[in-house]
């Protein structure tokens, strides 16, 4: 039984995260400012402090609080649009509040880190499948956050003999039978055509037609949120020893976003009203994972990963929480970001 600090736990990949590792006996402390995420979703058994990570004061008494063994980081700003805006939040966030929970950890003596990275960290690959040792190039300030972070993290292993590992996710997607993606605003395709089809949008925007694909439309890796959470329980028992692994996290197969509204039309048996749009700016045509390196080191399989599974748990989800994690009250507008 290991003692985990989860920071995000409240958010999508980090609530699915903590609850599986509930299930498997161990111990769960969530730290999380619900900036993004929501109470609702921090599974019943976790210790749950309502804190930013950036106040080194509180943290400090969580951590010195009891005595865990690993830190799985999930808390980050991650909206692609708004780190080229606001670039400043993003660092703040990520990497300045990033580091304070370093310090933190290092202060108390903590040595399992893992951490949640991103595809982004590529910006547009120079090959696909992308391998981890391709270079790092971020085309945006969220994935410039995501090197910085994996970069201190590379110095924290090296003088601290901490044993990191930063896991780059692909597109995370999929439900389980009680936690589901619920950003606001969302920007991930699967729950905007759930969206679509639950009639809470008029229509869903294709980004590009004209992408030199078979469709046209862009090719993207989703990966089903509980085999990102499987990697994260694998990552808990390797052998303690300064070191710092990045490992991709995706299947290796890439679908186009026609492709997936397809997908979407079956499994929820509604036509779409899809439009086509133009290009985003920074959008890759192709980017897809080689899983490779995790299915080697750690005997990782994609389980849950094919796309009618995907589409299935997240529609399964939608219908029983048709306002995502909003209560009924909330609902009636108290919660502007409800209606
Ligand atoms: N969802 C994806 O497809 C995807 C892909 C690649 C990487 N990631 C990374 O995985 C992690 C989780 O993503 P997600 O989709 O679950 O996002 P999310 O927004 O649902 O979860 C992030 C959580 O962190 C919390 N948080 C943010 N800043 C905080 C702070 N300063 N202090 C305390 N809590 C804070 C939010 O309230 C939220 O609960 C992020 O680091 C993200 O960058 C996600």
């Amino acid at each position: 039984m290991a003692r985990v600090l989860v920071t995000g736990g409240a958010g999508y990949v980090g609530s699915v995260c903590s609850s599986c590792l509930l299930e498997r006996g161990h111990q769960v402390t969530v730290v999380d400012d619900l900036s993004t995420g929501h109470a609702a979703a921090v599974p019943p058994g976790a210790v749950f402090h309502h804190l930013d990570i950036g106040n080194r004061l509180e943290l400090a008494k969580v951590l010195n609080g009891d005595r865990f063994d690993a830190v799985f980081h999930f808390a980050a700003k991650a909206l692609i649009p708004e780190s080229v805006s606001n670039p400043g939040i993003f660092f703040d966030q990520n990497v300045a509040s990033g580091i304070a929970l370093l310090e933190a950890v290092r202060a108390a003596g903590i040595g399992r880190f893992v951490f949640s990275s991103s595809a982004a960290v590529y910006g547009n690959p120079e090959k696909t499948p992308i391998e981890e040792n391709q270079n790092l190039h971020p085309v945006n300030s969220y994935g410039e956050t995501k090197v910085a972070l994996e970069r201190a993290l590379y110095w924290y292993s090296a003088a601290y003999g901490w044993t990191v590992v930063a896991f780059r996710y692909f597109n995370a997607c999929g439900a389980t039978a009680t936690i589901g993606e619920n950003h606001r605003p969302e920007t991930h395709i699967i729950p905007l055509l759930l969206q679509t089809g639950a009639g809470d949008r008029p229509f869903f925007e294709i980004y590009g037609s004209d992408y030199p694909t078979p469709d046209g439309s862009c090719l993207r890796d989703y990966v089903h949120v509980l085999d990102i959470a499987e990697a994260h329980m694998l990552a808990l028992e390797l052998p303690a020893r300064a070191s710092f692994s990045a490992y991709n996290i995706g299947t290796g197969i890439s679908y186009s976003v026609r492709q997936i509204c397809h997908v979407v039309e079956e499994e929820i048996g509604i036509k779409l009203n899809l439009r086509n749009g133009p290009r985003r700016p920074g959008d890759p045509a192709v980017l897809c994972a080689n899983p490779g390196k995790l299915m080697r080191e750690f005997g990782w399989r994609p389980r849950s990963s094919d796309l009618p599974t995907i589409v299935r748990t997240a529609w399964e989800w939608k219908k029983n929480n048709p306002r995502g994690y909003c209560s009924p009250r909330e609902a009636e507008s108290v919660v502007p970001s409800c209606r």
